[in-house]
């Protein structure tokens, strides 16, 4: 395994590789759901790159990346065990050099749910994994159904820019409880945590009500909501039932759909979604 901090020592090291190239950009604090995606491309490729870069540029004015939970060490150990080739860790200074002022803007899927409570989020998303994307040049890249707006975006801007790399999305890891893995779910309290499941309840409320044949979008949102209220320690942001790739609301459920919900237990802001079929 290769730890590697600068982009002409990647650059380098990629003209050597013949094969196919999985990469899985993070930013690190690994946990299940992390490695999920990195043994997705342990069977797909020859050879697999982990970036492990905790970027500024998708951190909106009020949120704080110096504040991101770091462990590059145990990150590391655990990238090690799962036989990953290369880790690209890069500085600030190395990915957003003094002048820099080069932006990728992917325009309407950007706009809804997570984008519209985040303003320019996806902006930064989008430009970093151009910028990886660029110096990595994998044949596959992996992203979380977790994140199933970014991974939308993504696969949006890798087809509008003709960058030629499959891009393969992985089914979220949960805990036992149906609680979607997260960096965040630290931040719970015993109690707040035990109240996060509601989340995963309202999924699997939609679940069962799509499988029922409801073809209603907003009887779906309503009684998501419903279920959600019951829980006093919960806020809801968004509830929705949209377009599972313009994210676009729907009325009628005619077309494959994703369902997704931003709620805040306490301080911390959970998203969970499920894809309907
Ligand atoms: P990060 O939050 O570290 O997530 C890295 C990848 O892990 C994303 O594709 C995310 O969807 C996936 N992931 C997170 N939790 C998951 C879970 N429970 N199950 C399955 N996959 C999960 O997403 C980012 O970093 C950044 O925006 C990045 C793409 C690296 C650009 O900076």
């Amino acid at each position: 395994m290769q730890v590697i901090g600068t982009i002409a020592e990647l650059r380098a090291l990629r003209q050597q590789l013949s094969g196919a190239v999985g990469f899985v950009p993070t930013m690190g604090y690994l946990h299940q759901g992390h490695l999920a995606l990195v043994r997705r491309a342990r069977t797909e490729n020859s050879t697999v790159v982990v970036s492990i870069y905790v970027n500024p540029t998708q951190f909106g004015p009020r949120e704080d990346s110096a504040g991101y939970p770091r462990e590059l060490n145990r990150d590391l150990d655990l990238l090690h065990s799962e036989k990953v080739d290369v880790i690209f860790v890069p500085s600030d200074a190395e990915m957003y050099p003094p002048g820099f002022s080069t932006w990728v803007d992917v325009e309407n899927v950007t706009e809804r749910l997570e984008g519209a409570s985040r303003p320019g989020h996806f902006r930064g998303v989008a430009t970093i994994v151009t910028k990886l994307f660029n110096v990595v040049r994998p044949s596959r890249a992996y992203f979380g159904q977790k994140d199933a707006q970014q991974t939308a975006v993504i696969r949006r801007m890798v087809a509008d820019l003709d960058m030629g790399i499959e891009i393969v999305a992985v089914p979220t890891v949960r805990e036992s409880d149906g609680l979607a893995m997260s960096s965040r779910n630290v931040h719970l309290s015993p109690e707040e945590r035990r109240a996060a499941t509601v989340l995963f309840e309202a999924l699997t409320l939609t679940r069962e009500l799509s499988r029922g044949g409801e073809k209603d979008a907003e009887e779906i949102r309503q009684q998501m909501t419903s279920l959600i209220q019951k829980e006093p320690l919960a806020r809801i942001d968004y509830v929705s039932i949209a377009d599972a790739s313009t994210l676009e609301e729907l009325s009628f459920i005619d077309r494959p759909a994703l369902a997704s919900l931003a709620v805040t237990i306490g301080k911390t802001r959970l998203m969970d979604n499920m894809p309907l079929e």
